[in-house]
Parts: C-alpha cells; structure tokens; sequence
C-alpha cells in the first residue's frame, strides 16, 4: 500500500449534499486541512454520497481495495439520527477497530460543544487503510482532527 503519492480518501456522508441540496462544506474542509498539515505529496481520493449504508459501505471497500488509500476520512452520518449510519458501515468493513480515535475525538469535541456526546464516529483498520469518522459538522473537523492526527502517521507505519 506504499503508493507514492499517497491517496487520501475523504468522503462527505450526506442526504442532501449529495443531491446538490446544500454545498459540500466537509470535503473541502478535510481537503483544506490535509494541505496545512502534510509535508509530502498527496492526492485526494473525494466522495459525495448519501446516508445509505451499503452504499458507504462499496465506497469505503472501493476506496481501500481499488484506490489503495492509506487513509480514508469521513464526514457526516455519526448521529443517533434514523439515517445515520456511518459508524455502522465502518464497523462492517473493517478488520479490526480503533475505539480510541472516537473517544479521544468525543472527549476534545466535549469541551467545545456539549452535543458532541451524540457523535459516534469511529476508527478501523481494513487491510492496510486507516477509516477514520469525523462528525459532519465543518468546525468539527478540525476541532478533531487536531486530536488525533499526531497518532495517525505512526499508525499507518505499522500498517506497512
Ligand atoms: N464535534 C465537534 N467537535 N463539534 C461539533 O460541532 N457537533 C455534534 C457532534 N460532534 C459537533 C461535534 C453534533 S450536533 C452531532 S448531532 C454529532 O456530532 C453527530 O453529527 P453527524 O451526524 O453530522 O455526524
């Protein structure tokens, strides 16, 4: 999976950006992000796509076995909505799960806004991809990758 430049998948989970109801705003944000942070090439791997699991479900396997992306970020459907179905889908394609990404995200997003408790967003490993939930909030995403990012690296190293 040491593809150079390394793919990045960031995929917006939403109903209604996916039918151009509202602008992507997450996508962008996760993008935007990335750009600040990384130091070496990397290409984006962007998705648009509705609360449908077994819809986010094809997505994240297509994005980790076709697209080879080392890591794979989500936006969107991490609620206790009837729609949302994010953490679901990512449980059922990973290989293994990383319960710690999520809580350390619910504990910093906590002191910020006290509805961060109704996030269950997620983490896993499937082959050699890092899936990663982020809630869809746009100010959450920073809010939470600033958490987790420092542990994200040394994770994918033992991936390799
Ligand atoms: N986390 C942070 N850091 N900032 C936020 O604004 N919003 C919360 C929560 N986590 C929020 C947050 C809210 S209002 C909800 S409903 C849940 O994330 C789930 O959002 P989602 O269903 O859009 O993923």
């Amino acid at each position: 999976n040491a593809q150079s430049p390394a793919k990045i998948g960031v995929v917006t989970v939403s109903d209604r950006a996916s039918r151009g109801e509202y602008e992507d705003r997450g996508g962008p944000a996760i993008q935007a992000y990335l750009s600040e942070i990384l130091t070496s090439d990397w290409i984006a791997a962007p998705r648009v796509i509705p609360d449908d699991r077994a819809g986010i479900e094809q997505t994240l396997r297509q994005l980790c076995d076709e697209e080879h992306c080392c890591l794979v970020i989500t936006t969107g459907g991490t609620g206790p909505a009837l729609r949302d179905v994010t953490p679901e889908a990512t449980e059922a394609v990973c290989d293994k799960l990383m319960p710690g990404f999520g809580e350390l995200m619910r504990k910093v997003s906590l002191e910020k806004v006290p509805t961060a408790i109704l996030s269950r967003q997620t983490a896993g490993i499937r082959g050699q991809s890092l899936l990663l939930n982020l809630p869809g909030q746009p100010k959450a995403i920073a809010e939470c990758l600033d958490a987790v990012f420092p542990a994200i690296p040394y994770c994918l190293d033992l991936l390799e």
